[in-house]
């Protein structure tokens, strides 16, 4: 039930983003449009979405031919993106790409240059020439980008005459995919890339969830936890439980004398709710988990 609600309040709230295209080429459609969510995980607090990557194009020349701007705001739901996942990366050998938040009170930008054919192998990272990286900060919720030039791409239209500039998930991310030869296609066939939106469940704390059991979501054996985001809260497990934590009866006890590879040194391994634990076999004594010692028990006899 919980993971239904959720899964609801998830996908309405980023419907409500839409991309623009600014500049269009006569013929190609408005992008205008929602962004879809392609993997929620309910563990990592994570949405998984394709957005359009933002392009400028040139001709040999030095005339603009082309050119695409990015932007996006989430709704006004508990989403932001995720700076530890997300790195603005911009390709081109005569690029460079800003970007700001909708309100303007962040910005930052990205210049990529290179003099020849560089080629883009996953061996050989993101690293200025073809290709510059940079991080976003933590909480954002809007961005836009859009590239420009130095020199029109006059000195480089023999092997690049676009730019790229997009946000993308750093794990998803292959600088193979990336050729400065590349062209932007259009509508369905268009160059995206993978951002990773984080959620979580309220802006709230987990005082002020915890004060009203029948909104709290977090179910049996699991706590309510901080994202690294900073703001409202998520559920997790206790130790020794493992499963779905939005579920009432998500989270269900690990058996550690299965799951773990002998977690007793002596192999006498109990599983516990929650926990286990290590008997010592007969003649020795102590704590099972960190090692039996050998002895004999003293027995004090009153005297009489
Ligand atoms: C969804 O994300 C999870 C965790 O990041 C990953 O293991 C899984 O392969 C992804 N599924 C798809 C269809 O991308
Ligand atoms: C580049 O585009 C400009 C403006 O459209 C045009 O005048 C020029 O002839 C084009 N150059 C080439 C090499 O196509
Ligand atoms: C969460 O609440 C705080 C303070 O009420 C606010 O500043 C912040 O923007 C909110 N965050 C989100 C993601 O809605
Ligand atoms: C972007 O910011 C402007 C003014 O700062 C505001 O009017 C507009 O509603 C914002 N757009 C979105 C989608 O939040
Ligand atoms: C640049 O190198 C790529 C391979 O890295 C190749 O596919 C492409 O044709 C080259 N472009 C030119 C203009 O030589
Ligand atoms: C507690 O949560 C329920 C369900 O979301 C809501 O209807 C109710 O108004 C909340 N109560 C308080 C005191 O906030
Ligand atoms: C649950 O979380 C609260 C606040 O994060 C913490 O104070 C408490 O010790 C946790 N309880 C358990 C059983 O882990």
């Amino acid at each position: 039930m919980w993971v239904f609600l959720l899964m609801m309040s998830l996908l309405l709230y980023p419907a409500a983003a839409s991309t623009a295209r600014t500049d269009a080429k006569p013929g190609c459609q408005d992008k205008s449009g929602n962004i879809h969510a392609r993997n929620i995980s309910v563990l990592e607090g994570t949405i998984t979405a394709s957005l359009y990557t933002a392009f400028a194009c040139y001709n040999k020349t030095g005339s603009r031919t082309d050119n695409y701007a990015q932007s996006f705001t989430l709704g006004s739901g508990p989403f932001t993106l995720s700076d530890t996942r997300n790195a603005f990366t911009v390709i081109g050998c005569d690029t460079y790409a800003w970007m700001t938040n909708n309100e303007s009170t962040y910005g930052a930008a990205c210049l990529s240059l290179c003099t020849e054919n560089v080629s883009m192998s996953d061996g050989n990272p993101c690293s200025g020439s073809g290709c510059c990286q940079t991080s976003i900060p933590k909480g954002l919720k809007s961005l836009k980008y859009s590239l420009s030039t130095l020199n029109e791409y006059t000195d480089v239209s023999d092997f690049n005459l676009c730019g790229f500039a997009f946000l993308v998930d750093k794990n998803s991310f292959q600088i193979s995919d990336w050729p400065l030869s590349r062209k932007p296609k259009y509508d369905n066939d268009a160059y995206t890339a993978d951002v990773v939106i984080e959620w979580v469940v309220e802006n709230k704390t987990c005082e002020q969830a915890k004060a009203n059991q029948s909104a709290y979501a977090c179910g049996a054996n699991a706590n309510c936890t901080y994202p690294e985001i900073g703001q409202g809260y998520r559920c997790s497990c206790n130790e020794g439980f493992e499963g779905n934590p939005y579920l009432r009866e998500g989270c269900q006890d690990i058996d550690e004398c299965k799951v773990l590879k002998n977690p007793c040194k002596e192999d006498t391994c109990e599983n516990v709710i929650g926990d286990y634990n290590c008997r010592c076999p007969r003649g020795k004594y102590g704590d099972g988990k960190t090692g039996c010692q050998r002895g004999s028990i003293i027995t004090i006899i009153a005297g009489n």
